[in-house]
């Protein structure tokens, strides 16, 4: 694997580094606190391209690859973990619709979701009692004249009260994986309402509601790829989101870890920085060691995807083990700064409470381990 990184991948992840730090970074902990993404945050990424690294230029996207997406995705995360999740969740939407959509409806949504002119993009698989196994949702699509009748309700759904296009996976046919169907739902369709706001630990910027379909009415032409070919439509889907969740979790842990590299060198005890005493030097070399597993992890997954080859069992590995590892970080990191770090005055406060989703969202840690065992055991 060629760890150089290219022209246009480097000068991504500098304008991403560059308006992350610049624009984000000191907004952060008031996006945390009021719990809302500002307009301008969205529409400066949507002007770099960042809602679209990965989507063909026809298609309004900048067609820079996946490890492009990656190593943005970790330098936004290392601002502002809510926001960096805004722009994996609406990625991987613009992904769906280019793949599965008819080509005249991606051209459509594509574009206007890479301007920032639908805000966001939203995925709704989810039900409130089928997460891990979406194979067991209860949403329903039945085909009515010239399209089709969404009804049932969507839990977990990022984004859910500002996006303006929806991927709605339904039933279509018999139970289990192989009767589900997914369909582009519009923000404004009438039959879409947005239910309860979660009041999250974390990423407190992201929204994250349920979503109600009542009589909720599509065009034929929103039904995404084949009929009752919804689920694998999802699977592949998450098969990159976890590449996204990855770089997102080591964002988020580099982030910590910088900060606590700061912390040690500056607070003293027994008269000398804390930097000085192997304890705290352990914390740090662990950390570092562990985060560049991940980064490596993580670059594996996203040149597998990048040249078109099988990944999704690197992409759970690197889902499971940088979110994890970040994890770790955080609290090490929180640790180092003592009892500051329990107090809002330290982002590393903030990085605690924000990395804990990576090991659930998009797959647990222990769905990834399905995965991965599942390609060993077949
Ligand atoms: N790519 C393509 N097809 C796939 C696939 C993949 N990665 N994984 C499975 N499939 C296919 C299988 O080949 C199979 O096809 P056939 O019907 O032709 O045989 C079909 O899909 C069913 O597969 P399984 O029998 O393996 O399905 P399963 O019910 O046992 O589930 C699972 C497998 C991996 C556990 C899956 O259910 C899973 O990933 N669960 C976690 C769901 C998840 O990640 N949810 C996250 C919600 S979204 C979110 O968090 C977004 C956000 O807003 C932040």
């Amino acid at each position: 694997m060629n760890l150089d990184l290219t022209e246009e991948q480097a000068l991504i992840q500098a304008s991403a580094r560059a308006y992350a730090q610049e624009r984000i970074a000191p907004r952060a902990a008031q996006i945390d606190a009021d719990g809302v993404i500002p307009d301008e945050v969205l529409s400066g990424l949507a002007e770099l391209g960042l809602f679209g690294v990965n989507l063909p230029e026809e298609l309004g996207g900048a067609e820079a690859g996946v490890v492009a997406y990656s190593l943005a995705m970790e330098e936004v995360a290392k601002a502002c973990a809510s926001t960096a999740v805004t722009m994996a969740v609406t990625s991987m939407v613009g992904e769906v619709i280019a793949a599965f959509a008819r080509p005249e409806v991606a051209r459509v949504y594509c574009p206007k979701l890479c301007s920032g002119a639908l805000r966001a993009g939203s995925f709704a698989l989810s039900e409130p009692e089928a997460g891990s196994d979406p194979g067991a949702m209860r949403t329903t699509a039945r085909e009515v004249d010239g399209g089709w009748v969404l009804d049932g309700s969507k839990q977990w759904i990022t984004s859910g009260d500002f996006a303006g296009v929806f991927v709605v996976w339904a039933r279509t046919g018999g139970p289990g994986t192989r009767g589900i169907s997914a369909f582009l739902v519009d923000a404004d369709n009438p039959g879409l309402k947005v239910g309860r706001h979660e009041e999250k630990m974390g990423l407190r910027g992201s929204s994250t509601t349920a979503l109600h379909l009542e009589e909720c009415r599509v065009e034929a032409d929103a039904l995404l790829g084949e009929l009752h070919g919804g689920f694998k439509i999802a699977m592949m889907a998450l098969d990159g989101g976890r590449i996204g969740i990855a770089s997102q979790a080591l964002g988020i842990g580099e982030a910590a870890l910088a900060e606590a590299v700061a912390y040690a060198k500056e607070r003293e005890t027994f008269g000398t920085p804390i930097a000085n005493h192997q304890a705290i030097q352990w914390m740090i070399a662990d950390s570092r060691t562990e985060l560049d597993a991940a980064a490596l992890l993580t670059r594996r997954a996203a040149t597998l995807k990048q040249a078109g080859g099988r990944f999704s069992s690197q992409a759970a590995m690197a889902k499971a083990y940088a979110s994890e590892a970040a994890c770790r970080v955080c609290d090490r990191a929180l640790q180092i700064h003592g009892g500051y770090g329990y107090t809002k005055e330290y982002a590393v406060e903030r990085h605690y409470r924000d990395v804990r989703v990576t090991r659930i969202y998009e797959g647990t840690s222990e769905i990834q381990r399905i995965v991965i065992s599942r390609e060993l055991l077949r």
